[in-house]
């Protein structure tokens, strides 16, 4: 720990995307952070795979392959974590806790998975580990989870969690843009996870759900308690039709405390256009809270990108640092005990489902009799395109809520009529 006058003295793990920002920061206001600590705040060190890489204004001092320069550098007061993926990450960040270190950490999935343990170990060894940056990039989210929110008992949150595909699903939707393409740009910008499979596939959003349930609820909700599905099957159909619709598509996040239970879930879904989180467009992503005495509280700004993902890091860092100069403040609200998870087969929502059939009489009546045998009632129907050479038609269908079960089993019914050639497309339906 630092002594009463010395700098505290801050290492990094990781300089790409975000510790690169960090870096470049650290030194742009390093008087005024000075300032605000009373103290020098310094940066000591960068562990990176490929020290040859030129890095900017990283001082080529400071970068090393070996972790142990870091992690066993006594003289270390605190180490930032932005390396990314489950593995060093982990080892690394309990090494650093148990050395007496406090972390900061940008990494939603070891937080997802290890989150509950490690801030376990961080108590123990009488250190801080925060996370601001592991949701919602620059939006101050944790934090308020932690602390301003704590007198309420969170309800629900909904939530835009990811930039990559909040960023393409703006693309499709408003310039009818190529999926590949708009998943290069977000890339060639920065925002999208190592391996981009993480943002598509909802894998991302589903590891800062599980962050953001587990504070919310103040109990654990581990990612594999949420249903996922990605954005990988979307069509430019699917957004033609919703716009006509009167609904946005977005990738949203949702959880939800009810019948003394939890549901929690990331897949694509429906909403009404004129909805508060229809309107959260390209990297932007938003938090909506629901608590018993606030009622409805929105969280809303750049969702990725190295230097908003840098200003949560830095604010985690400041907190750190006024911590070892001042002494240790608790944040963290006391763990209830396991919620029940409710299946995602008890979900009662709408749906929209898009269909290719074969364009004769009759084909209609068969579907709405499987729909209406799962007691699924149809709200709308519109014949959208017949395909003349292939005596096909487009169906798209609008229900009334039903049971998700219900719909699971009408579905794989439906799938099986002759007069049926594809399920094309299948999304629930969320009304704000
Ligand atoms: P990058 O891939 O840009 O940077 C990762 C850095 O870590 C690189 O400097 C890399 O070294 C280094 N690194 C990775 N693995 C190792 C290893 N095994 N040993 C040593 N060094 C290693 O990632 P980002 O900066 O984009 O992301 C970092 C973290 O921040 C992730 O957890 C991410 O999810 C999170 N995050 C990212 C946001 C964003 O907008 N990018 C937003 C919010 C959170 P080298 O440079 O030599 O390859
Ligand atoms: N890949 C993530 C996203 C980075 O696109 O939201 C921010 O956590």
């Amino acid at each position: 720990m630092a002594a009463k006058d010395a700098p505290v003295r801050v290492a990094l793990l990781g300089a790409g995307v975000v510790g690169g920002g960090v870096a470049r920061i650290l030194n742009e206001k390093r008087e005024t952070y000075a300032r605000q600590l009373g103290r020098p705040l310094v940066l000591t060190g960068a562990l990176v795979r490929d020290a040859a890489r030129a890095r900017g204004e990283l001082d080529s001092a400071l970068v090393t392959t070996d972790p142990a320069r870091i992690l066993d550098d006594p003289s270390i007061d605190i180490v930032i974590e932005v390396l990314g993926g489950e593995q060093p990450a982990l080892d690394y960040i309990r090494h650093a806790l148990i050395a007496g270190k406090s972390v900061v950490t940008a990494n939603k999935e070891v937080m997802a998975k290890h989150g509950p343990g490690l801030l376990a170990l961080a108590r123990q060894h009488n250190v801080d580990l925060l996370f601001e940056a592991s949701v919602g990039g620059g939006i101050p989210i944790i934090a308020p989870l932690r602390r301003d929110l704590l007198a309420n008992r969170i309800i629900a949150l909904s939530a835009i969690i990811n930039g990559t595909t909040n960023y393409i699903l703006t693309a499709m939707s408003r310039e009818g843009a190529d999926f590949a393409q708009a998943l290069s740009q977000a890339q060639a910008l920065g925002y999208a996870e190592a391996n981009p499979a993480n943002d598509v596939e909802g894998e991302d959003a589903r590891f800062k759900l599980a962050i953001l349930a587990s504070l919310a609820f103040r109990t654990p909700v581990r990612p594999e308690d949420i249903y996922r599905e990605g954005i990988t099957r979307l069509t430019a159909k699917d957004f033609r039709y919703a716009a006509e619709l009167g609904y946005a598509i977005k990738l949203l996040a949702l959880a939800r405390w009810q019948d003394g239970g939890i549901q929690a879930r990331v897949h694509p879904v429906f909403i009404p256009a004129d909805a508060p989180l229809a309107k959260v467009d390209g990297v932007l992503n938003a938090v909506e809270v629901e608590g018993d005495l606030i009622g409805r509280v929105n969280f809303q700004g750049p969702g990725a990108g190295s230097f908003p993902t840098t200003s949560a890091v830095i604010a985690d860092v400041l907190d750190a640092a006024q911590s070892i100069i001042g002494g240790r403040r608790e944040l963290y609200a006391a763990e209830e005990a396991p919620s029940r998870i409710i299946p995602m087969s008890d979900l009662r929502t709408r749906y929209y489902i898009r269909l290719t059939v074969a364009d004769q009489p009759g084909v209609l009546a068969q579907i709405a009799a499987a729909l209406g045998q799962a007691q699924i009632s149809i709200s709308s129907v519109l014949q959208k395109e017949t395909h003349i050479d292939a005596q096909t038609a487009e169906l798209v269908i609008m229900t009334h809520e039903a049971r998700e079960a219900s719909m699971q089993e009408a579905l794989a019914t439906v799938g099986k009529l002759d007069a049926v050639h594809e399920i094309s497309n299948f999304l629930r339906v969320e009304e704000q």
